[in-house]
């Protein structure tokens, strides 16, 4: 999410070198930037806002020093500002930390922190950090072991770094979030991704999980979580920089579709209690269940909107999914006791911006469903719940929508936790905690790129889908229409015979989704059954419950799971077609034409 930025040794100066460093993670998206300067003392300077505002801030100054540290910063905790940007600081201002990642128990710190009279100037969970080292030093601890003992309290995921006045040594250590060093000829790097220092060296080291790394000038060194010393390969990369802003990817895209299994856990992360077969989403503690929902939203996010309006119905809530834009039109009956969810990744889609101000003038309590911390979606609403997939610079959403159909899964079980309908939910939480792997598995495994070389010069594609699988249908052919520019629809499967089967040919490749072996897919075989009598080459898209693919042209496989959580792997699949075949055609895949990632007009 965001990104990290360590030297120690600049040739230049070192603010100059962190900047430069900055720059080379902008790729990564950001709301807000810093930078600390250590040795006898340390200088902070750090802005809300894109890097040219902290650039303003220095006015021109270069601080130098033996070490720096800086962030660029995609808020999870507090808005974006010039408070919560990062590196955070201790009272006195001798310690300053940059961190990536959640420390999920900043809560109970911070209490613990403010108990003793500390005093806060931030609302992120990262600036428990600082202030735990300070408490440290006070009690006699040398720096290093200072470090060492803050990271010992924190639970969560994080990729940190550390500078103390009086030290010329940054303090790293990751856990759940990547940091790599760079070495270089009498200087040493530490960056949460490569780029950042790429132009300065090639030879890189990867921390591994719970490693620790000390670099000063002329030294560097890791050590294990007991303080024993690890030897470490150096390794040298041979990226070009064209390569670097996607990670070796060659569209942004596809780099997100590969992000999903890490954003997916991110989402998760303290949501999910497996050990008492609990769901808890803390930032709606206190919402009770009401009698109707009202799900607002556009293109991809409708289709999230769809699937969870599915989920309610299933627990027999009333819930429809509405299209932000006729909403604010022909604004429908709203009764008192409803609850009015705007689902936007991006948070500012002027069309559910204006619908959710429409429902709020009849006097109902609304939720923001988002991405984007502090974004205008999340200020304006009663309540809001992050999404946490992570910057997406791609325009065409794919790992925000696996995140928003993770999110309304715990979003729904959250609203009924105290209903007497005594829920079990220990099938799902053990279905949602193996879901990253299972990503992951179709990720490695899938087959769509051979499968769509047979269809270059199709008319028309349809996809078709029932119950859960009809939103993914719809989400399908809108992510293949978007970015291929092909003709594609998406069709709830028993519809097709009620008029689309007119157009089915045997140009007209048709994508179906078939798990499970229950009715669901009893009907949607009928269907294919349809299309493959006129011809219609079929790749069905399945788990291989049922005996769909005897009727299939191809098969796309993914893995078994729960009927709730089936879905994301088979859009997972879909989001390959589209790409694959966008790319065989040649295609603008990370900003298609005609089309923007957030659209802030009517
Ligand atoms: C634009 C984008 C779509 C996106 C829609 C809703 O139309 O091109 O990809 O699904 O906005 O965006 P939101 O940020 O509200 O989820």
């Amino acid at each position: 999410m965001c990104g990290i930025i360590g030297v120690a040794g600049a040739d230049d100066a070192t603010s100059a070198v962190l900047l430069e460093g900055l720059s080379n993670l902008e790729y990564r998206g950001y709301d807000s930037a810093g930078i600390a300067v250590g040795g006898d003392e340390v200088e902070v300077e750090k802005k809300e806002g894109e890097l040219s505002a902290l650039k303003r801030a220095l006015a021109g100054r270069t601080l130098d020093g033996a070490v720096g540290i800086g962030h660029t910063r995609w808020s999870t905790h507090g808005p974006p500002s010039d408070e919560n940007a990062h590196p955070h600081t201790d009272e006195s201002g001798r310690v300053a930390v940059v961190h990536n990642g959640i420390i999920e128990n900043y809560r109970a710190l911070r209490d613990e922190l403010e108990a003793k009279g500390v005093s806060f100037s931030s609302e992120t969970d990262t600036e428990v950090v600082p202030h735990l080292i300070a408490e440290a030093l006070d009690a006699g601890a040398d720096p290093e072991s200072a470090f060492r003992r803050a990271v010992e309290r924190l639970e969560g995921s994080y990729a940190l770094a550390a500078v103390v006045a009086g030290t010329d040594a940054i303090f790293a250590a990751r856990h759940d979030s990547p940091l790599v060093l760079g070495i270089g000829d009498g200087a040493h790097y530490l960056a949460s991704d490569i780029p950042a220092f790429l132009e300065r060296t090639r030879d890189v080291v990867y921390l591994d999980e719970g490693e620790f790394a000390v670099l000063t000038p002329g030294d560097w060194r890791v050590e294990d979580e007991l303080g024993e010393p690890v030897e470490k390969e150096v390794e040298t990369v041979e990226w070009t920089a064209e390569q670097t802003g996607k990670s070796g990817y060659d569209h942004f895209m596809l780099k997100e579709i590969h992000e999903q299994p890490k954003a997916l856990r991110q989402c998760l992360r303290g949501r999910v209690d497996e050990l008492e077969g609990r769901i808890t989403v803390e930032e709606l503690d206190g919402l009770d269940a009401p009698e109707e929902v009202h799900f607002l939203a556009c293109g991809t996010s409708y289709h999230a909107a769809r699937y969870g309006a599915l989920l309610l119905q299933e627990a027999g809530v009333h819930a429809t999914a509405f299209l932000s834009s006729e909403y604010a039109t022909s604004l429908p009956p709203i009764a008192r006791d409803t609850l009015v969810v705007g689902i936007t990744q991006s948070g500012e889609t002027a069309d559910t911006l204006s619908a959710l101000r429409k429902a709020r003038g009849r006097g109902v309590e609304t939720v923001a469903l988002t991405n984007v911390v502090g974004s205008t979606v999340a200020r304006e609403c009663d309540h809001v719940m992050y999404i946490r997939a992570g910057p997406e610079i791609g325009v065409a959403a794919t790992k925000t929508f696996s995140s928003q159909l993770v999110g309304l899964n715990l979003f729904v079980e959250q609203l009924l936790a105290d209903e007497p309908r005594n829920r079990d939910v220990r099938e799902l939480v053990s279905a949602l905690r193996d879901l990253p792997g299972q990503v992951q598995e179709v990720l490695d495994e899938s087959r769509a790129d051979e499968v769509v070389e047979e269809f270059m010069g199709a008319k028309s594609f349809f996809f078709i889908g029932r119950g859960v699988h009809y939103p993914v249908a719809l989400e399908g052919a809108l992510k293949f229409k978007e970015i291929t520019y092909e003709h594609a629809e998406g069709f709830a499967a028993g519809e097709l015979k009620h008029g689309p089967l007119a157009l089915v040919t045997e140009e007209t490749p048709v994508f179906a989704l078939v798990t499970g072996d229950g009715e669901n897919a009893r009907k949607t075989i009928g269907n294919v059954k349809e299309v493959e009598a006129r011809g219609a080459p079929v790749v069905v898209v399945t788990d291989g419950e049922s005996d769909a693919e005897r009727y299939a042209d191809s098969v796309l496989e993914i893995p078994a799971t729960h009927e709730r959580t089936v879905p994301i792997l088979a859009n997972v699949q879909l989001q390959l077609v589209a790409y694959y075949m966008a790319r065989r055609l040649g295609r603008a895949i990370d900003k298609p034409r005609n089309l923007a990632k957030s659209v802030t007009v009517e």
